[in-house]
């Protein structure tokens, strides 16, 4: 089942955040992702994959800047086709909020790297810190 997020959904949020074997959370981002999601539960909207029971896999898209800012899947529900259905909401989210380019960062040699080529998101530059910059027209 797909619906928004409510706020009973926020620990399971973070416990998958934290889950991920990929594009782990660095410390030296911790306090700005968490600036970030608490503006976006009160102004915004996360998309949530709910499978046994309780939430498997979220997408998000912050409207402040165009950003994707978070797609994520528990890593035993990775592979079957939930991340490619959660992330064109969030874009979706975007393109409502008038933009029509959405931009995301992601680690280099990492399965995000091969799922957002093969969904069509062109590599645009790297940050100093080696981050793939993608971009989509929406
Ligand atoms: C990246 C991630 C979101 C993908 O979600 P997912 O639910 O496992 O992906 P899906 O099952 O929807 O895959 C969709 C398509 O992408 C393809 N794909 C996935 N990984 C790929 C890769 N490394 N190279 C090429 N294609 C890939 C799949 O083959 C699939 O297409 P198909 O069904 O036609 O075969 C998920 O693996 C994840 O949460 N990773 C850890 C956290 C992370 O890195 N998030 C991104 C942060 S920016």
């Amino acid at each position: 089942m797909i619906r928004h997020a409510t706020v009973a959904d926020r620990a399971r949020i973070s416990e998958i955040r934290n889950a991920v074997r990929e594009n782990k959370l660095g410390a030296a981002n911790v306090s700005k992702v968490a600036d970030t999601a608490r503006w976006i539960y009160d102004n915004g909207t996360f998309w949530v994959w709910e499978e046994d029971g309780a939430v498997q896999g979220f997408a998000v898209a912050d409207p402040r800047d165009g950003t994707i800012f978070g797609l994520f899947i528990h890593p035993d529900y990775e592979g079957r086709g939930i991340g490619r259905t959660l992330l064109p909401l969030a874009c979706d989210d975007l393109r409502k909020a008038g933009f029509a380019v959405a931009t995301l960062t992601t680690s280099p040699a990492t399965r995000a790297e091969g799922f957002y080529r093969t969904d069509g998101w062109i590599e645009i530059g790297r940050q100093d810190d080696g981050q793939i910059i993608f971009e989509k027209k929406l």
